[in-house]
């Protein structure tokens, strides 16, 4: 019997897949563990599950539709390290802390192709979320376009970008100096960037110690998942408050007007009529 087909296929994803699977072979160890964020079809992580053979992935993503497409992707590709894929909204105030997975902290977390296709929100919210889930050392790896203040901008990335805030006024191609600007405030710091076709950047963040992270006057550190919920009261000298302490912090981050006025006066800057 036939079964119908629950593929869900993404033509950038199968173009980008394998170039994204080199540079990841190249910067792995040999194994780890890893949870991947809005994976979308699955693909990506299919590819990767079935080629880095030491290591577990997590698929995620805030959609679960297409949960079917990544079991399928991942049976098809014969990726059997690949758990099963979880509702994960970057923005919730806590991540999901059930299943195996979740109880220790990732040694990578790879996003590709959300940060511009969802609110600003999401980039502090993706680094206050790998900051809490990544172990000292461990690594951030985002995919996508950028806009960079010291390059110009390819004409493709800025009608792309267009055409995004006309699908949605809060998506956008996102400043690098603004996502790094948010990933050094909660201790991690870019260590690599890669070029990649079609004007796209692989970034590599890593997380910082707390010793080396306290460098950055900026710096607040985020909960660690490793301590039990008392511990972590005890150390940021906080009375007890229901359900979480969390929530507090989440505010000071979203909280920043500087750094949001600034994104959106970008926005306005990217429009003038350069074609
Ligand atoms: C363009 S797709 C990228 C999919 C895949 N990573 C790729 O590169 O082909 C963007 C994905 O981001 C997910 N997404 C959007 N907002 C999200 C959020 N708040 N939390 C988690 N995932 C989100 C969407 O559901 C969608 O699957």
């Amino acid at each position: 019997m036939n079964l119908p087909s629950t593929l869900s296929h993404s033509p950038a994803a199968e173009r980008n897949g394998h170039l994204i699977l080199a540079r990841l072979q190249q910067l792995l160890p040999a194994q780890g563990r890893a949870l991947e964020i809005a994976s979308g079809t699955g693909q990506h992580v299919a590819l990767f599950g079935a080629n880095l053979p030491g290591w577990t992935w997590q698929p995620s993503d805030l959609n679960a539709d297409d949960f079917p497409s990544i079991r399928q992707w991942c049976a098809q590709t014969g990726a059997t390290q690949v758990r099963p894929p979880c509702q994960l909204d970057v923005l919730a105030p806590s991540w999901p802390m059930v299943g195996e997975a979740f109880e220790r902290l990732f040694d990578v977390i790879f996003c590709a192709n959300m940060l511009h296709i969802a609110p600003w929100a999401c980039c502090p919210a993706l680094m206050q979320g790998a900051a809490r889930h990544l172990a000292v050392g461990g690594r951030l790896i985002t995919y996508g376009p950028y806009l960079e203040r010291e390059r110009p901008i390819a004409p493709s990335n800025l009608s792309f970008d267009c055409s995004l805030r006309e699908r949605d006024a809060s998506w956008g191609i996102r400043h690098l100096h603004e996502v790094v600007a948010q990933a050094e405030l909660v201790g991690l710091r870019l260590s690599s960037r890669f070029e990649m076709p079609a004007n796209n950047l692989l970034l590599v963040f890593e997380r910082l110690s707390a010793v080396r992270a306290a460098g950055n006057p900026q710096w607040r550190q985020v909960p660690d998942f490793n301590e039990s919920r008392p511990e972590r009261i005890a150390k940021q000298g906080a009375t007890p408050v229901s359900p979480w302490v969390r929530p507090k912090m989440t505010r000071y981050f979203s909280e920043r007007p500087p750094l949001i006025l600034h994104q959106r006066e970008s926005v306005r800057l990217l429009r003038p009529v350069h074609f």
